[in-house]
């Protein structure tokens, strides 16, 4: 995978996704190590991050390399300069590229100019970073992924986005369940669905939260809201009332059932608090296998 970008999930396949996860368990049992050692990474962001921003700087020092955050007031990203002279310049001084940025065309600009291996740390269109440790804690939960069953509750965003592709990849089934208006663009719930052709995996889109959660395996939702679309915020909360995940929901599913976020959460919106609490031991693995996830992604494309 040396020098590949890593843009969508569907720049993966399958068989990428099994290294990653694999690279990611060896790195969490042996955390300190030089695999990277001497290597850079700028991590260009141009909208907030607590778990990217801090795992990605903690997998460079853990690998023995180097992390530089540099924020939206520095770079200007498209503004004080476009991001393909960004990408050239960076090119020059580090050995990879992480950004966070509001359009996916930023991300995909950043990687037609680079010299070095790109990472989408999240865009409006995905979100791969998070969902390559989704698939991390799901394995390490549930021993496999082919022929589980996913309910996604809410809205088919960033990370939804990347969650179907990862489990139309890996035959895993994705039942999604959003309000009207708000369920998976055309083009990739087709993308999703030729990819599921080959893995065997099941898709369904509803806007029928208990067709979705009935006998799932890990039941998974996300902000109402996501990041640049805070003016859409009242709307939203009406559009989406009711697509949380609860007590009533989580007893539909099965007995052993999962529920992951990838957070920050809105407690009272997507999920309510006692359900937090009771999965927040889950939850917080999800969040802490962000750094195997991201460090195995950084060791493979840059050949460390
Ligand atoms: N889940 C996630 O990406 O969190 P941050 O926005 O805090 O990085
Ligand atoms: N969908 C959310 C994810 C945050 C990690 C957003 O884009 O704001």
């Amino acid at each position: 995978m040396k020098g590949r970008h890593l843009l969508r999930l569907t720049d993966l396949s399958a068989a990428d996704i099994y290294r990653i996860l694999d690279k990611a368990v060896e790195l969490k049992r042996q955390r300190v190590g030089s695999l990277l050692m001497g290597k850079k990474l700028a991590l260009l962001f141009q909208k907030p991050s607590l778990r990217t921003r801090v795992s990605f700087d903690v997998a460079m020092t853990e690998l023995g390399g180097h992390a530089i955050y540099l924020s939206p007031a520095e770079v200007g990203l498209g503004q004080r300069e476009s991001a393909a002279d960004v990408a050239r310049v960076l090119s020059r001084y580090v050995d990879c590229i992480t950004a966070r940025t509001f359009r996916q065309q930023d991300v995909d600009e950043l990687a037609a100019y680079a010299s070095v291996p790109v990472i989408n740390a999240l865009s409006d269109e995905e979100h791969p970073c998070q969902v390559l440790a989704d698939l991390l804690t799901i394995f390490e939960k549930k021993g496999k992924l082919k022929g589980l069953a996913l309910a996604y509750i809410g809205d088919a965003n960033n990370v939804a986005t990347s969650l179907m592709f990862g489990a139309a990849l890996t035959g895993m089934g994705f039942r999604i369940a959003s309000p009207a208006g708000y369920g998976p663009a055309a083009h990739c719930l087709g993308k999703a669905r030729q990819l599921a052709g080959q893995s065997g995996a099941d898709i369904l889109v509803t806007d029928d939260i208990r067709q979705v959660v009935r006998d799932a395996d890990v039941l998974y939702t996300d902000v109402w809201t996501s990041m640049g679309q805070e003016e859409e915020t009242a709307r939203r909360r009406e559009a989406f009332a009711g697509y949380q995940v609860n007590r009533e929901m989580v007893a539909l599913a099965k007995k052993e059932a999962l529920v992951l976020h990838d957070l920050p959460a809105h407690k009272g919106e997507e999920i309510t608090d006692d359900i937090f609490e009771q999965f927040q031991s889950a939850i917080f693995d999800q969040a802490e296998n962000r750094l195997h996830a991201q460090k195995a992604v950084l060791a493979l494309l840059m050949g460390g």
